[in-house]
This record gives structure tokens, C-alpha cells and sequence, in this order.
């Protein structure tokens, strides 16, 4: 993780603490939606924002015949309907797309990687790139394997004269399963080493993901309170609005358990959890992360519906427009029994948090976007301000917004003016666009920009993978064993009311948000 030192005037929030070395950026699956939507946007800003380096290509890679010309409007257009805050015509944007090529992966002789190696050869001394490679996988998941093991094959995984880097970014779904995780890494590993692999989750590059370490650990206030003394139970809500869009198919395979659970909202739950690393060096976040993973309790399958409840939305309105049903959705199975929503109860079973209940939830077509960490203080104890009076005291919560109102608000007890002792919760808020008077980079930029530098702070490792996996194998395999049923929920609803029956178990209720 990169301190603030330099700030580019061009784009606070991204810094130049470190250059990035002269390197081709090669995006396999470059005319897919992720590059056209993400990847090449970010790479568009970062450029604009002076911070890549002269030297430097992008080689978008895809079955399509394209010449570099062709997939260069390919990228513009797409920019330009991704809402970029830039020009994509004039200078700005001519300056960028001289860095863009294009080669077909031309499926018909089996010679893409080929063409690829020779195009690779050419760039790189016209650019002076010297053998660093950064190779991004936006291409199915099932082609994953295959693709790290033929640029191996090709020689393409380690540079031969071994002055350049080679690199690999991966995109998540990391694996279905704890086994295919497994299988994954160590196919990986046959070709690249542990330190050339970038496994990326997104929610890690959110600026308000990386501000729980700062706000933690660079403040006295908070972090005495971050314990089973203090914390009665902490919330962490993904909530999203928009269906499956046109993902039925991936989405279909998948379901929220591994879509949102297994990545997102794990990687929350271990910053929140996580002792003070002693750097900020890759490794030394990573080993303190990886703790909390380990001690996160890995239920029994049986157990599966006393900790766990999926839903599925029907059909319905929701913010004034028909919406139809999930099983109703293109390319979903009509008796699908995918979960498009989870809330779960989760332990960390360690000195710091025994006994502190995590309660986390996501889904899609619920009420609103919202991605929030709320913590929940212990009560005070309610001998004072009459009997009346301290029945009206509630317990203070510290939620952290990660969006859309990026921003952290505590809610604590204050008097209503009058001639007695009233009690009412009131709100301290700050929000970050008002503190800093600017948005936060998009998450892709800062990523793509670690791993140009080499920092790997922000993508998980190995182990950290596999042990979140281990969390969440059970619940796959009870919700098997036992058949589990996906309760309903209407769209802008919070879930099924199973959901509001979990938390409620135990005389807590999910936040309102
Ligand atoms: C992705 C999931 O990882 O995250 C999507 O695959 C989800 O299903 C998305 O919509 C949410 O990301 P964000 O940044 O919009 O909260």
C-alpha cells in the first residue's frame, strides 16, 4: 500500500510515491465487458492523470478479427458510453489511443498466444518495456486455468534475459468451491510464482475499504473500543438494487453465497477484525488478514439454517417499474433455486472478538445500493435518568459507509433540551465528499495501478483465498444436504422474512438504511 507523499494535481487520491516501470498492459478478453467497461476507462484516467509511464502499450487480446485501428474506435466508443469524465476526440483522447494495439487470438489455427509473443517482441523495444509484462485475465473464469498454463508453455511467464516482471491479474470468481479454489491455485502455480499472481477483489480497491485501516489505525479514539468488551455485534450490508441484469447465466451458476460472501464481504469483516499489521508491506497486511480467516468459525453443514438463510426476489414493482421474478430473468433456470440474497451469522473465534456475533447480508432488488459496516456498542448500564428516561437510551453504533454516501457517522445520546433528562439519539456524520471536496478514484484505477507498481497489498493470496473458502464450503454442502429452502422476497424489500427472523433470534434487528 502506497503512502501519500506526491500528490498529482491532476487526481488527488492517486499518488506518485512510486513510478511505474516502462510495461505492456495486455488484456485478454479486451473487447469484453469488463475492459470496455472498467479496465479501459481506468486505464484512460490513470493515463490522463500523467501517472503511466511513457513507455507503455495496451494489447487488447480477443477472438475478434480486429486490426489495431478497428479496436481502438471499439475502446473509444465504449469509454465514451461508460460516462468517462473525459473527452474521448481531440488530443486528450489521441495522445491515449496511441498506445492501444490490438491482437486476435484466431481461434481457427490455434496461434493467437503466437502472434501475441511475436506482437510482444516488436512493442517491446520500441517502447523500451524490457521484458515487463502485465498479463489480465477479464475472460471467463473457465478459461482461466488454460490461459495461465499456454503462457507458460510459451514462455511468456517469466521473462528469459529475467530483468522484466511478469505479472498476472485475475478476476474473481476465484474457483466454485473450495476443491476447484484449490485446484485453481495450483495450476497457477505450476506456471507463475505466488508474488507474480494479483488475485483482484474490486472492494478492495474502494477507498472507503481502505480507509477502515487508516480510521482504525491512525486514530486513539476508536480502536480500544474494537472488542467483545465493548461490541455487542457488528453489521455488514452489500446491498444492491439492480437484478441480474444479463448475467443470468453466470449468475445462475453462482448465486450471492460466492458472488458477494466468499470475496466482498469477507475481505470487510477481515479489516474490521484485523490486529495492526506491523507495516504496510503486502505480506504484513496479508498475515494479519489471514488470521482472522483462520479464526473464522467454520460451521458444520448440519448447522447450515441456524446460521445461514438464502432468498430468492419474486417478481413485483420496485421504484415504480415492473420487475420481473428471478426465475423469470433470460437465461435462468425457470426452477432455479439460486440465492440472490444471503444474511449469515458469522464468529471470529479469537481473543479479540469471542463471542461477538457478525452478522452480514446482500442481495439484489432489495430497497437501495448500499454497502455499509455497522458496529454496535454494548449498552451503558441504564441505572441513571429515571426509569423513563434510560429506557430510551440506545446503544451507540459506528457505521462506516462505503457507498454511496462514502462517509463514517456514529449515532450517540444526547439530551432533548427541556427541564428533564430526555433521551434521543442523534447522528455525528462526516462524509467524505464534503471533507475532501472531491469523489474517490474508481476502484479499478487505484488496482490496476498496484499492480503496475507491484503491490500486492490489496489482491489475495493463496492461503487467505483458500481459507475463505473454507468458510463457505459448508454452507454450500448443508444447504445440499439438507435441501434448504430459498424463501422469497419482494423486490425493494430487504429479503425474505426469515432474514429479520435470524438477527431477531437473538433480540437484534438488522439497521434500517
Ligand atoms: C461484483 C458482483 O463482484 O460486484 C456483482 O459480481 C455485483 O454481482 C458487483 O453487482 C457489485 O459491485 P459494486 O462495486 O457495484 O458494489
Amino acid at each position: 500500500m502506497s503512502l501519500q507523499l506526491d500528490i498529482n494535481p491532476l487526481r488527488e487520491g492517486l499518488t506518485r510515491e512510486r513510478v511505474v516501470d516502462p510495461c505492456i498492459f495486455v488484456v485478454f478478453g479486451g473487447t469484453g465487458d469488463l475492459a470496455h467497461k472498467k479496465l479501459l476507462p481506468a486505464l484512460y484516467h490513470l493515463s490522463r492523470a500523467d501517472l503511466l509511464p511513457r513507455g507503455f502499450a495496451i494489447v487488447g487480446y480477443a477472438s475478434e478479427h480486429l486490426n489495431d485501428d478497428q479496436y481502438k474506435e471499439g475502446v473509444r466508443q465504449a469509454i465514451s458510453s461508460a460516462g468517462s469524465f473525459l473527452p474521448t476526440t481531440g488530443k486528450v483522447w489521441d495522445d491515449f489511443a496511441a498506445h492501444i494495439y490490438y491482437v486476435s487470438r484466431s481461434d481457427d489455427d490455434g496461434t493467437g498466444l503466437q502472434h501475441l509473443k511475436a506482437r510482444l517482441a516488436e512493442l517491446d523495444p520500441r517502447i523500451g518495456a524490457e521484458g515487463n509484462y502485465l498479463y489480465y485475465l477479464a475472460i471467463p473464469p473457465s478459461a482461466f486455468a488454460q490461459t495461465a498454463q499456454e503462457l507458460g508453455k510459451m514462455g511468456l511467464a517469466a521473462d528469459e534475459s529475467g530483468k522484466g516482471w511478469r505479472r498476472l491479474v485475475i478476476e474473481k470468481p476465484f474457483g466454485t468451491d473450495l476443491q476447484s479454489a484449490r485446484d485453481l491455485n495450483n495450476i497457477l502455480l505450476r506456471s507463475f510464482t505466488e508474488d507474480q499472481i494479483y488475485r483482484i477483489d474490486h472492494y478492495l480497491g474502494k477507498e472507503t475499504v481502505q480507509n477502515i485501516l487508516v480510521f482504525r489505525f491512525a486514530n486513539k479514539f476508536i480502536e480500544p473500543l474494537l472488542n467483545s468488551r465493548y461490541v455487542d455485534s457488528v453489521q455488514i450490508t452489500v446491498a444492491e438494487s439492480i437484478g441480474i441484469e444479463s448475467r443470468g447465466a453466470f449468475y445462475d451458476r453462482t448465486g450471492a453465497l460466492r458472488d458477494i460472501v466468499q470475496n466482498h464481504v469477507l475481505q470487510i469483516l477481515s479489516l474490521v477484525c484485523m490486529e495492526a499489521p506491523v507495516s504496510l508491506d503486502a505480506d504484513a497486511v496479508r498475515d494479519e488478514k489471514m488470521k482472522v480467516f483462520a479464526a473464522l468459525r467454520r460451521m458444520e453443514p448440519q448447522q447450515v439454517d441456524e446460521f445461514v438463510v438464502r432468498g430468492q426476489y419474486s417478481g413485483g414493482s420496485l421504484l415504480g417499474e415492473t420487475v420481473s421474478a428471478y426465475r423469470s430473468e433470460q437465461d435462468v433456470d425457470p426452477q432455479s433455486t439460486t440465492e440472490t440474497f444471503v444474511a449469515a451469522k458469522f464468529f471470529v473465534d479469537n481473543w479479540r472478538w469471542a463471542g461477538v456475533p457478525f452478522y452480514v447480508r446482500t442481495g439484489k432488488r432489495l430497497a437501495k445500493r448500499v454497502s455499509e459496516i455497522g458496529i454496535q456498542l454494548k449498552s451503558v448500564p441504564r441505572v441513571l435518568f429515571g426509569k423513563t428516561h434510560r429506557e430510551e437510551i440506545t446503544p451507540n453504533v459506528i457505521a462506516l459507509n462505503i457507498q454511496p454516501d462514502e462517509g463514517i457517522s456514529t449515532l450517540f445520546q444526547a439530551k432533548v433540551p427541556g427541564l428533564d433528562y430526555r433521551i434521543r439519539p442523534v447522528k455525528m456524520n462526516f462524509l467524505y465528499e464534503q471533507a475532501f471536496g472531491e469523489s474517490a478514484p474508481d476502484a479499478y484505477e487505484r488496482l490496476l495501478m498496484d499492480a503496475m507498481l507491484g503491490d500486492a497489498g490489496l489482491f489475495s493470496r493463496a492461503d487467505a483465498l483458500e481459507a475463505t473458502w473454507e468458510v463457505v464450503q459448508p454452507i454450500l454442502d448443508g444447504w445440499r444436504m439438507k435441501q434448504t429452502p430459498v424463501y422469497p422476497y419482494l423486490p425493494g424489500s430487504w429479503g425474505p422474512r426469515e432474514s429479520a427472523e435470524l438477527i431477531g433470534r437473538e433480540g437484534r434487528a438488522w439497521r434500517r438504511l
